[in-house]
């Protein structure tokens, strides 16, 4: 079972992607994720794209489709991957369609968040990670069950993206706009494309994406 998460920033697609890692062993590809671990190791990927991840801009699609192309060659990826914030152009949508089929693997669905853009300043400014085992929360809609503890592993060190600030978050989302949201009829015409209520509760988010996944 192979997915594309699509949706604006703050829309869960990374709450999504790693509740289904938990629950169904598969692999998280989020182009985010490996990005900010090239900044925070100084490499020269990271290097070239700091400065466009500080400004909510796009990283080139050259190197987005490098990286990705990479880890969808180590094993894991064939138990079942979901691409959480790739492919955002055109251009990353064909170079995927040559990746996969060159690699001989395939799309079972690309799930759509949909979502109030309004509301998704207030997610993503209020959300914060543990900083040892990376598990997310939130100032409102999701809490430790205790106070500074992480849920998870135990840990009292959280951190927060350099990209969530009000000014970042707007210009990511114009940018969703422009040139990622228009992607999507790129996969209609082949029948793989659901929507889900993004807005709803993450449980009820997790349910319809389980229905989708499992029907
Ligand atoms: P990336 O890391 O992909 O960020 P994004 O797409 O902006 O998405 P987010 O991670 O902000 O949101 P999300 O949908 O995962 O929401 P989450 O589940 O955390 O990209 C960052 C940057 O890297 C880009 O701007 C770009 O520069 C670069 N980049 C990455 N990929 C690239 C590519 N392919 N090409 C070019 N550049 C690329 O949820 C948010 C918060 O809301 C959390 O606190 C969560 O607890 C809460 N929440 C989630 N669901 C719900 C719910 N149902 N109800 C209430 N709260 C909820």
């Amino acid at each position: 079972m192979n997915l594309i998460l699509l949706g604006p920033p703050g829309a869960g697609k990374g709450t999504q992607a790693s509740r289904l890692v938990k629950e169904r062993g598969m692999v998280q590809l989020s182009t985010g994720d490996m990005l900010r671990a090239a900044v925070a190791a100084g490499t020269p990927v990271g290097l070239a794209a700091k400065a466009v991840m500080d400004a909510g801009g796009l990283v080139s699609d050259e190197i987005v489709n490098g990286i990705l192309s990479e880890r969808l060659d180590q094993p894991d990826a064939r138990a079942g991957f979901i691409l959480d914030g790739y492919p955002r152009t055109d251009v990353q949508a064909d170079a995927l369609d040559a990746m996969l089929s060159g690699k001989g693997l395939a799309l079972d669905h690309v799930i759509e968040l949909v979502v109030d853009e309004d509301a998704l300043v207030d997610r993503i400014t209020g959300r914060f990670t543990c900083a040892k085992c990376g598990e997310g929360y939130h100032d409102r809609y999701k809490l430790p069950a205790v106070a500074g503890v992480c849920d998870v592993c135990g840990s009292s060190e959280f951190k927060r993206r350099a990209d969530d600030n009000a000014d970042t978050v707007r210009q990511r989302m114009l940018e969703y706009r422009a040139k990622t949201a228009p992607i999507i009829p790129h996969y209609e015409g082949r029948g793989i494309v659901s929507r889900v209520d993004g807005m709803a509760n993450m449980d009820d988010v997790a349910a319809a994406i389980d229905a989708i996944v499992d029907a």
